[in-house]
């Protein structure tokens, strides 16, 4: 049997560069990779049942989104091959109900927030609409457990008619529905953060909730507008949701208060800032590979 250290399982054309940089990094440190893309799925699970090749770890990059991958997926939980995140890590942290209940816990602020069941459960929610007031207007009406990208979000909800009609985008879908927070603007910048946490590792950009563009930060926006906060909401937020790798939104409000909006992104976008407008800054994305990469030599018993 031959052994693969590193295997990554992508579906996304846009996960090349990202790939690319992975396969580098591991190749520099002498771990062998292997890739699955839809085109060798069915080749590569034969190729593993019948034990002529072996993975001594897996980053799933494919099923969260194309459910064909879900047997490898199982294929490998069975064997106990370490993994980035484990398939039951990623869907407990995706639960976007749960983990608000589990950041109120520790601590971490988040927008005032009602969640109502499914539309397939309770066909009419039974609000009132002075309760919905107190959310302010216009305010976010979101789905539990979509996996990102903004899908099936309206942020200009104003009445009961539009959180009914929401909520019919996805029926299976719990629903939060959830005050608009307004971020601070300062010396041209909206106050919204996005925090990366890999393996023990938490960076931070800068990102505008409205055009989705990154800009590096750097240490002096830590000291001049007194941002280290961020760091430990991340690190809080990490101890939550149990995951290797994952984002978070944050705002600051006018107030000053730090406000998590979106709380776990599991499956994060990788497309660099240099070929995309809206991408991720190169160093970032170059940082998290090198975690990663640490990590599964780590996992694997490779002495660095
Ligand atoms: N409470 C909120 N206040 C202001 N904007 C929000 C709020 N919730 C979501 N948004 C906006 O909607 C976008 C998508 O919502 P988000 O919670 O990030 O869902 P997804 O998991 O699909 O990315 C966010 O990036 C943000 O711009
Ligand atoms: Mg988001």
């Amino acid at each position: 049997m031959q052994v693969f250290d590193f295997a990554i399982a992508v579906e996304w054309e846009y996960d090349y560069d990202y790939l690319r940089l992975i396969e580098r990094f591991a190749h520099q440190q002498g771990i062998s990779t292997y890739v699955i893309w839809p085109e060798n799925l069915a080749a590569t699970l034969e190729q593993l049942q019948r034990k002529e090749i072996g993975f001594a770890f897996f980053y799933d990059r494919a099923s969260d989104n194309s459910p064909d991958f879900l047997v490898l997926n199982q294929f490998l939980q069975q064997q106990k091959t370490p993994m980035l995140d484990t398939w039951a890590a990623l869907q407990w942290a995706a639960d976007k109900a749960l983990i608000h209940r589990k950041f109120i816990e520790v601590g971490i602020e988040v927008p005032y927030t009602y969640i109502i069941p499914p539309a397939k459960k309770v066909s009419r929610i039974s609000f009132i609409e002075p309760e919905l007031y107190r959310l302010g207007t216009p305010f976010v009406v979101k789905p539990a457990n979509t996996h990102g990208g903004g899908i099936g979000v309206v942020r200009g909800a104003r009445t009961l008619a539009d959180v009914q009609e929401a909520r019919l985008t996805f029926p299976d879908n719990k629903y939060l529905l959830q005050k608009k927070i307004i971020p601070r603007e300062q010396d041209g910048r909206r106050f919204w953060f996005r925090g990366f946490y890999t393996c023990g590792m938490v960076q931070i950009a800068w990102w505008n909730d409205l055009n989705c563009v990154f800009n590096t930060f750097t240490e002096r926006d830590l000291d001049a507008y007194r941002l280290h906060v961020l760091y430990r909401i991340m690190r809080q937020a990490a101890r939550v949701c149990r995951l290797n790798f994952f984002s978070t939104e944050i705002a600051m409000d006018r107030t000053g208060k730090f406000i998590a909006i979106d709380y776990v992104n599991e499956m994060c976008d990788m497309r660099l800032k240099s070929r995309h407008y809206d991408g991720v800054p190169d160093q970032v994305v170059e940082n998290i590979v090198r975690q990663i990469v640490a990590h599964a030599r780590r996992r694997i018993g490779k002495a660095g």
